[in-house]
Parts: C-alpha cells; structure tokens; sequence
C-alpha cells in the first residue's frame, strides 16, 4: 500500500473514496461546506437529523453520484473538538480505511484541512492508524474465501495549502515506518508458538539486525551456564527447545550511555509443572509480547536514525513441563547470585527477566526499562485499557507516562513500597518467585526490583495488552503490537527538555 500527500481540492479529485473528518457540535469546516453544497445539502441534513452524528469512530457512507469526482464519500465522527487528541486522530483513520475497505475500495483520499493540527503528527498519526487498522494476519489461510475484502492499494492525504506537503510527507514516512515495526511485532506474537521458537526468534532478531546494521549476540546454553544464569536456565530446563539470549545493540549515539531495553520473551507459557488450565492456554504463544517489542523499538530507532545508544536484551525460552523441568520448591540461582525459591513454574517471567536485568546492568546504563506479559493481575487492576507501570525513578516513569499519553499506549502506575517486599521473603532463600494472589503486580516488580542494582528502572506489565479480544478502531482481534509505539516514542523524546 502506498501513502502519498498531494496538494489538491475535492471537488476536482478523482478517487474511489473521499474522507471528510468532522468535529461533533460544529459547523462542517470550508472544505466539507464546499462538499456539503456539491451534494445539494445532505451533510448538513444527514447531521442535522440525527443521522449521523460525529462521535469518535462513528462512519457514514455515501453516494455522491457524480455531484463529486469521487465515487464514495465517507463522514467520519473526531468528536468533540475541545477533546480531541492525536489518538482519536489514529482512530478516526483506522476506521475510515477500514470500513472503506469493506465497502471495496482500493483507493482512498482523506481531507486533511481543517483538522487543526502540525503537519507532521497529521501525516503520521494518519499512516499509523490506516496501516495499523488494516492488519490481516493471513499466513495460515489457505483457502481464499471468495468474500475476502481485497487489500487498500494507496491511501493519499489530501490538503490545499501546497506548503505544508512535504512536512506531512515526512510526517507520513515516520508513521509507515513505525507501523511496519508494529505489523511485525504482531506477525511475530500472532505466529503459532511452533513456528515461533527460541532459534526463530535469534533468527528474526539476526535479519533485522542485517537489515538496519545492528550488533547482534546469540549466547547459548553453554554460555549461560557459564554466566550463571540459573534462573534462565532452570526455566529452559523442561523445553525440547534450546533457549536463546539475544543481544541487540544500536549505537548511533557517540559516547553516551546505553538505554537498555529488557522483554519477557517466553514463545510460549504451559505454566510449566504448576500447568496452567487448558482453556484460553492457546493464548500464552503471545508470552514473548516483551522481547518482540524490543525488536520492533530498536528497529524503529534504526529506521528514524535516532541520535542514542541502545541495548536490546531478550531471554528466550518456552516454559514447560517434563522430566526435566523445574519444580515448585527447587531453589534457583540467578546471574546476581541471589537465589529464588521456587513455588509456582508458572510465575517464569520475573525468573528470566532476573538474569536479563542483571545482564543489562553490565551496560551501566541510562535508564533500563523492561517490558513482559508478567501477571494475570494486571488486567484484574487495570483492566484492557493500560499498561502497569512501576519503577523506581520518577523522571522516567514521566516520560513514559507522556509517550503513553501521545502514542495511546497508556500507562497507570502502581506503587512499590518496601513493604510489599515482605510478601516475597523466602524461608530457605534471597527471595521466592510468588507472593500470594494480593498485588500481584506489585510482588511481581518487587522481585524484578532486586535486580536492577542502582540504575533507574522502568518496568511495564503488558500482560492484559498484548491480545485484544475487543475490536479496536486501529487494533483488529488478535496480537496488539503494543508496546513497540510505547517505547519508540519514549525513545525520540529522551533527550528533548520539557
Ligand atoms: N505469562 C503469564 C501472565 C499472563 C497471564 C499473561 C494472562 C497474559 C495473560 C505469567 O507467566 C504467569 O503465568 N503469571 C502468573 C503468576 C502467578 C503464578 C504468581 C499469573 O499471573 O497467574
Ligand atoms: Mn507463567
Ligand atoms: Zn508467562
């Protein structure tokens, strides 16, 4: 699909599909107006009958019939002006390419004037949303269902001031760019856990890092074992699968120092000997969410050529049951030398995420900020609308709030106080890998907190995130990506002062 600005006016525009953005409770901008007259009024009749109304998301479609030059005209609702932000933007074109696409249109036009907004976050806020709402994951479709909708072939954002072109242009670029890292990120969480293993994973990290001129480091077996990684090792030790740490670094930033990027990546979460019940257990090919979204950021920082230094950290493993898994009451010792007793397999996050953590520190980096699938009680905090947020450092846990805020990738904190801790305290060792069903979330950062020494950390549950159940406007069933926006936009606006 090709995205392209051009200046030009819409009444002489030919198109499968024109697209008018309108704001509820105002009058039609003089774009639409024009539009509105063509049609001899039926705008203005549609909206004031109470047939369409402009809400966010809210569609209308119709048959200009040669009052226009294009063949379909679509309303769509922003909602209130006063409320608007950049992600009803994202939502009102997801939607629009979307129904549009249902409506068997290969070609769309959106009205760009009027909207209210720089140039650029409109191009990009544009190309995130159609190319986001358009995601199909078909790889394992063989059969062609006659009605299959047929793919969008070019998307073009339309404005009549010829000057702000080129910066939506660029704007549009952006946007494409980080969708493409998202559409991976969900073909990489959609794909069967089969077909997306440890060795996939270091495979797929390998040709990006080909692809955008990264350092990349596979360690295996042997050489984990000779680093100490007891946590990941034991997590490893039930999977027919050989687990993988990889290690990918962008240096574009001269001598500053890394920012480290930690995620979760189990390619898929039986629970291990504490197995997890059958129902919805198909979901859990989604548990490396964390390490796919550290792909995709750091892909994205290639891509925008990002002026920082970045480390990617994934552990790589199943989670399993068999004779030789890991056992609940087994003591594992991770790389930091703390010792974690074990009484649930299927609380395996925390236990990677251990040895990466303290992996990421020989770095002294920045700031570590890590990103997991880590705990059911997540979405019984926070629901499926944001991401759980905890860390020990107040700046960054900001900035992240604030890329949340921009990218629609919300985040909600919750606190870490010490005495939280006690509910991890061990009989027999440093610490053990539960701490009863009560916070959740919390015990489960709490444990991580231990192993990221003193450098600021951010930690992010994506757990009720990573799959949507929920049709969303730029968000179809299925793998989410989330996360890769999140920490793209946390990434560009690191050195920005505010
Ligand atoms: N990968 C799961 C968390 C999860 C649950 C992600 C549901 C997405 C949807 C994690 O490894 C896990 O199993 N956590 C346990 C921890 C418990 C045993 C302390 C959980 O949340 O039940
Ligand atoms: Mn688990
Ligand atoms: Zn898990």
């Amino acid at each position: 699909m090709k995205i392209n600005v051009l200046a030009g006016n819409i009444e002489k525009h030919k198109t499968d599909a024109a697209v008018i953005l309108l704001y509820e409770n105002e009058k039609p901008g003089k774009i639409a107006e024009l539009v509105d007259m063509a049609l001899g009024g039926m705008i203005s009749r549609l909206i004031k009958k109470g047939d369409f109304r402009p809400k966010t998301g809210a569609v209308h479609l119709l048959y200009p019939e040669g009052r226009l030059p294009a063949v379909r005209l679509l309303l769509v609702g922003l909602g209130k002006r006063s409320e608007f932000t950049i992600n009803r933007l994202r939502q009102a074109a997801g939607k629009a390419a979307t129904s549009l696409r249902s409506a068997g249109a290969q070609g769309i036009t959106i009205v760009t004037d009027g909207i209210g907004l720089d140039a650029e976050e409109l191009g990009q806020a544009l190309s995130e949303g159609s190319v986001l709402g358009l995601y199909r994951f078909l790889k394992y479709k063989t059969i062609d269902e006659n009605d299959r909708e047929k793919d969008l072939l070019t998307i073009t954002p339309l404005t009549e001031s010829s000057g702000v072109v080129r910066d939506m242009q660029k704007g549009v670029k952006v946007g494409e760019a980080i969708a493409e890292s998202t559409v991976m990120v969900r073909d990489m969480v959609s794909s069967p856990p089969a077909d997306m293993t440890p060795a996939i994973i270091a495979a797929k990290a390998k040709e990006i890092a080909r692809q955008f001129g990264l350092k990349l480091q596979v360690l295996e077996k042997d050489q984990m074992q000779k680093l100490g990684m007891g946590a990941l090792l034991g997590v490893a030790s039930g999977s027919a699968q050989p687990p993988k740490f990889v290690i990918v670094e962008y240096r574009k930033g001269g001598t500053k120092p890394f920012i480290a990027l930690v995620g979760k990546t189990i390619t898929f979460d039986s629970g291990g000997i504490s197995i997890k019940p059958a129902e919805n257990m198909y979901k859990m090919k989604d548990d490396m969410s964390g390490g796919a979204a550290v792909l995709g950021a750091i892909r994205n920082a290639a891509a925008l050529k990002l002026p920082l230094n970045i480390v990617g950290v994934l552990p790589v493993t199943e989670n399993m049951p068999s004779g030789s898994a890991y056992k609940p009451g087994d003591v594992l010792r991770t790389m930091s030398g703390r010792t974690i007793e074990i009484l649930n397999t299927d609380a395996e996050g925390r236990l990677i995420l251990s040895d990466a953590l303290t992996y990421a520190c020989r770095y002294k980096p920045a700031v570590i900020v890590d990103i997991a699938t880590l705990t059911g009680a997540c979405s019984i905090a926070l629901g499926t609308e944001a991401i759980g947020m905890l860390g020990t450092d107040d700046r960054f846990k900001q900035q992240m709030r604030a890329a949340g805020d921009r990218t629609g990738e919300r985040v909600w904190e919750l606190p870490l106080w010490e005495e939280y801790y006690e509910q991890i305290k061990s009989d027999i060792a440093d610490m053990k890998n539960t701490g009863g069903r009560a916070g959740g979330v919390i015990t489960a950062a709490a444990l991580l907190s231990k192993f990221v020494q003193k450098y600021p950390w951010v930690h992010l549950d994506i757990a009720a995130m990573a799959w949507t159940e929920k049709e969303r406007p730029y968000t179809p069933k299925g793998a989410t990506g989330i996360g890769v926006r999140l920490l793209t936009q946390f990434l560009r606006d690191f050195e920005k002062k505010k």
